[in-house]
């Protein structure tokens, strides 16, 4: 059985009260006898209090993104090393909102997974067709695509993977309209066998997670599908009691 993952996305979001407020209401729901990981991504602002709240917990934490220098004449950037420095274990690379917002390509892509598994962090790579190109029939197109930018950096030589895949279908990131079960399951069995000719091994024990519009009321149907190990939760990761739900139906 593979492992299970929740993590929240809270984007662009929060202040430090927020951020204390809502990683002690996850934490008093006693994560620790939770069978997922439980993974927060806030802005890097909020990664000072979130840690402070959850050192020495099951609790983990992320960045949402990271430059691959380790420092220099960056204005504006977050290096690995700084993300590490803030206790990170993870870091989200990828999103669709880079993807589309800051015009990150599938070459740059790679270049910050290769950089953070440098660091020393889990990337958690994030793919997904827009409502166009599921439309257009390409939905399979643009994931082999987006995976196999990355397949090359997942280490053959290890047993355990060094990387999560996420995926989330634009079209349902924060529409309300989340991809059925069965949507979200034929994908995510396409990745897993694109991963699987690549390494057979890894394939099987790979985390791969879905995102897009995930509730308290749909999370345990997606849960229930082979191929899906958890979930990146956006907007309901910022209600304790909507992301406790989540977490719980994911046991
Ligand atoms: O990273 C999270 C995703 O963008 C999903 O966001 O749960 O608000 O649809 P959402």
């Amino acid at each position: 059985m593979r492992p299970t993952m929740v993590a929240g996305n809270w984007k662009m979001n929060g202040l430090s009260a927020d951020a204390v407020h809502l990683t002690q209401a996850i934490l008093s729901a006693g994560l620790e006898q939770l069978r997922p990981e439980v993974v927060l991504f806030p802005p890097f602002t909020l990664l000072h209090a979130v840690s402070q709240e959850a050192k020495g917990t099951a609790l983990r934490w992320g960045g949402q993104n990271l430059f691959w220098e380790a420092n220099g004449a960056y204005t504006g950037e977050i290096s690995g090393a700084m993300l590490r420095d803030m206790g990170c274990r993870y870091v989200l690379i990828g999103h669709s909102e880079r993807r589309q917002i800051f015009a990150e390509s599938d070459d740059l892509v790679a270049h910050k997974v290769k950089a953070a598994l440098t660091s020393g962090l889990i990337p958690v790579v994030c793919v997904g067709e827009s409502a166009a190109e599921r439309e257009q029939g390409t939905t399979e197109q643009v994931l082999q695509r987006q995976v196999e930018a990355i397949l090359p950096l997942l280490n053959r030589e290890s047993n355990q993977p060094n990387l999560i895949i996420a995926y989330e279908p634009i079209w349902a990131i924060g529409t309300g309209l989340s991809a059925s079960p069965e949507q979200a399951q034929t994908v995510h069995a396409f990745i897993r066998n694109l991963i699987a000719g690549y390494s057979s091994q890894l394939a099987k024990k790979i985390i791969l997670l879905y995102g897009g519009s995930v509730k308290g009321n749909n999370a345990a149907a997606l849960f229930n599908q082979d191929d899906i190990d958890g979930a990146l939760v956006g907007g309901a990761s910022l209600i304790a009691g909507e992301f406790i739900q989540i977490c719980r139906a994911a046991e």
